[in-house]
């Protein structure tokens, strides 16, 4: 019974979005990555936006920080925070980030919808 309590645990974590999403706002907040790229992650200038952006792209520069590959202009900001993350972490907040996007964007076209449908003024 113990047994299969571990592996049902391991199968949410693995395959329960809900889950991984809550771990990656909690690795976001924890690193205090929002300090400069903002709560929800839209960034502002120099402090590039992360929400919406793939999976893919966000890893790639997370392990590129890490390892010290990358050389662009503010890299040298970038580097502890990212050496500060075990490569699970950086999994876990790169989904976090691409869906962060896309949540805000539904949200958005629904406020408008809204927006538009309950208009009434006629300007
Ligand atoms: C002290 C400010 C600061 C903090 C804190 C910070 N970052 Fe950054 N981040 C930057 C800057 C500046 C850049 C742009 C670096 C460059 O020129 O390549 C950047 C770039 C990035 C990029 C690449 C974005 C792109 O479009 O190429 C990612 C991904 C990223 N940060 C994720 C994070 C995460 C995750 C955390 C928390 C663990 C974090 N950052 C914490 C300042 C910060």
């Amino acid at each position: 019974m113990k047994r299969f309590s571990i592996a049902l645990i391991l199968v949410l974590s693995l395959f329960g979005g809900e889950t991984n999403e809550s771990e990656g706002a909690k690795i976001y907040t924890k690193h205090g990555c929002y300090g400069c790229h903002g709560i929800d992650a839209e960034g502002i200038a120099p402090y590039p936006k992360l929400a919406g952006k793939s999976a893919y792209y966000l890893r790639k520069r997370l392990q590129g920080y890490k390892k010290g590959t990358i050389h662009s202009g503010h890299a040298n900001i970038m580097r502890p925070f990212a050496q500060s993350l075990s490569d699970q972490e950086i999994d876990i907040l790169a989904d976090y980030l691409e869906h962060l996007g896309q949540k805000k964007r539904s949200n958005e076209e629904r406020y408008y919808q809204e927006y538009e449908v309950g208009d009434s003024s006629g300007s």
